[in-house]
């Protein structure tokens, strides 16, 4: 536990289409992070928002038939409802299209041109409008960008930065800070790719005009990912030096996409050493969600709608299965079938069992009452039972998954401690010490709910609502929700009870 300061960023989201499930998952991923980091003690500062600058959104604003600004709002707002509707708790949004962005953006332009970074030239070769990026010809695959997309061969006069030059201090930092891009053999392919060489990079572009005019010459916009990657500190107020700045600059964590990495792990880092700014702590890469195997796009008409997943089966059934399914770091393929079942086995028969049939008896056999223990009798019964001894040594073993991004693997340790719970209360058998032995019976059960207490703390991150309330029912006080409270300090208390009413419902497996 520490006061230690944490900021966490997703990408911004281009707002030329409404977000899928693809765009979800990076912001949740980045939520559940900034969720852990808050319970335990740390200072969190989790951004996110949308990239509305650049060809591609105004293509897309001229399909619409529509005002490039007034695109970008409407379609900005289904983001930020989104995210809302799955319960984000970024504490900011930043939309490239703010004031207090574009000051940023221009103020590292000029950072950048007075440092004598940025000539003017022309620019002749590829560009890709779906990827918004540059390609030479050696990277085209059969024509085409290496994400598949379509490229058109431009020449236009253009400003370039001078990234030619940065490949040596680059490739020394890479070897000063190993673990600068997770995961490792994502690393790999970014030093290869600098080794093989860096041709300078166009940062402006004269064919359109919707962006941010450069600086002294607005024929010219600023190229958007120029733009866009500032975003990172415009939102801290850069480039005034606001407590924001100097509290949570240099980010831990900018949380991106495998398709994104080379944006962030070279051309990020190129453009604030040359501008002289503090280098991000660490650029994590995730894998791709696929549907049923096959790449999701709008063309093959299988992209997935998180609303109404969330609409029919509920948000935190949702947030689990996107945590759980996909091994981070990996692709991994939706697949109905495959969320249907573990929703129901791990979630309603493991965990919403356990905490439904643990309540039920004591509501019945208790007396609506939740025994009540002395610290004392508290100590004794953490000696007593091994399953105790095991909660509470849940958190560390947890925490150091989250450290290295394993959150499958986390959620994979929490529903093992389930297991153990059930085979306890099985070997147990309180319905049998009932008659036998009923203060027995009482603690048992009492045990259990102890058990239940520290991995609901541990799901808040993950299962936010579901969590909070098993923490509800089993009277656990708001203020006493966080990893602190993961010790037999802070036992459950002895108090009347509700009768309990089931958390996770069951779906029907033949209808996926
Ligand atoms: N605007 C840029 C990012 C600029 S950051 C300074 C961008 N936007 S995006 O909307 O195209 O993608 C945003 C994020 O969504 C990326 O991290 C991308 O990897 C992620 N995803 C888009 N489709 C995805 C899947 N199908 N699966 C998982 N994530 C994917 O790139």
């Amino acid at each position: 536990m520490s006061n230690e300061r944490f900021y966490v960023t997703t990408p911004i989201y281009y707002v030329n289409a409404s977000p899928h499930i693809g765009t979800a998952y990076t912001t949740l991923v980045c939520d559940v992070l900034a969720r852990f980091k808050r319970l335990n003690g740390y200072d969190v500062k989790f951004l996110t928002g949308t990239d509305e600058h650049g060809q591609k959104i105004d293509q897309s604003a001229q399909k619409a038939g529509k005002d490039p600004q007034e695109f970008v709002d409407e379609v900005a707002e289904k983001f930020e409802s989104l995210f809302k509707l799955m319960n984000i708790s970024n504490d900011d949004f930043i939309r490239t299209t703010q004031d207090r962005h574009k000051k940023g953006a221009i103020d590292l332009w000029n950072r950048l041109e007075e440092n004598g970074h940025i000539y003017l030239d022309k620019y002749s070769g590829w560009y890709s409008v779906r990827d918004e990026s540059f390609y030479s010809e050696e990277e085209l695959v059969e024509g085409k960008a290496p994400s598949g997309a379509e490229v058109e061969w431009i020449e236009e006069d253009s400003y370039f930065f001078n990234l030619s030059k940065w490949q040596d201090k680059l490739l020394e930092f890479y070897e000063e800070n190993p673990d600068f891009v997770y995961p490792k053999y994502r690393f790999n392919e970014i030093i290869n790719f600098v080794k093989s060489g860096l041709r300078d990079l166009s940062v402006s572009r004269v064919s359109f005009k919707w962006g941010i005019p450069v600086p002294q010459d607005d024929k010219h916009v600023i190229y958007v990912w120029l733009d866009a990657l500032t975003n990172y500190m415009s939102a801290l107020g850069y480039p005034e030096t606001t407590d924001d700045m100097s509290k949570f600059w240099p980010a831990d964590v900018h949380m991106v996409g495998k398709d994104i990495t080379k944006f962030h792990a070279i051309y990020w880092p190129a453009f604030l050493m040359a501008a002289g700014i503090e280098l991000p702590k660490q650029i994590v890469s995730h894998g791709w969600w696929l549907n049923e195997g096959e790449k999701i796009s709008k063309s093959l008409g299988n992209v997935i709608d998180p609303a109404k997943l969330i609409d029919e089966f509920g948000l935190d059934q949702v947030r689990y299965y996107m945590m759980r399914e996909i091994s981070f770091g990996n692709d991994g393929s939706f697949s109905n079938s495959s969320f249907i079942s573990r929703i129901n086995s791990e979630l309603s028969n493991k965990i919403g069992n356990l905490v439904q049939r643990t309540l039920s008896m004591i509501h019945k056999n208790c007396d609506q009452k939740i025994p009540g223990y002395s610290d004392s009798e508290i100590s004794a019964l953490y000696k007593k039972h091994d399953i105790l001894k095991e909660a509470s040594s849940l958190f560390n073993k947890i925490e150091s998954r989250i450290n290295q991004y394993q959150f499958h693997h986390a959620l994979e340790d929490i529903l093992l401690f389930v297991d153990q719970i059930n085979i306890f209360v099985d070997h147990m058998a309180p319905w049998v010490l009932k008659k036998e032995d009923p203060k027995k019976m009482e603690e048992v059960l009492y045990v259990v709910l102890e058990t239940v207490r520290y991995f609901s703390i541990l799901l808040i991150p993950f299962i936010p609502d579901a969590a909070g309330k098993i923490l509800d029912n089993i009277g656990v006080p708001k203020d006493e929700r966080r990893f602190k409270f993961l010790d037999k300090e802070y036992y459950i208390k002895g108090r009347s009870i509700e009768k309990p009413v089931g958390i996770f419902p069951r779906f029907n497996e033949e209808k996926a």
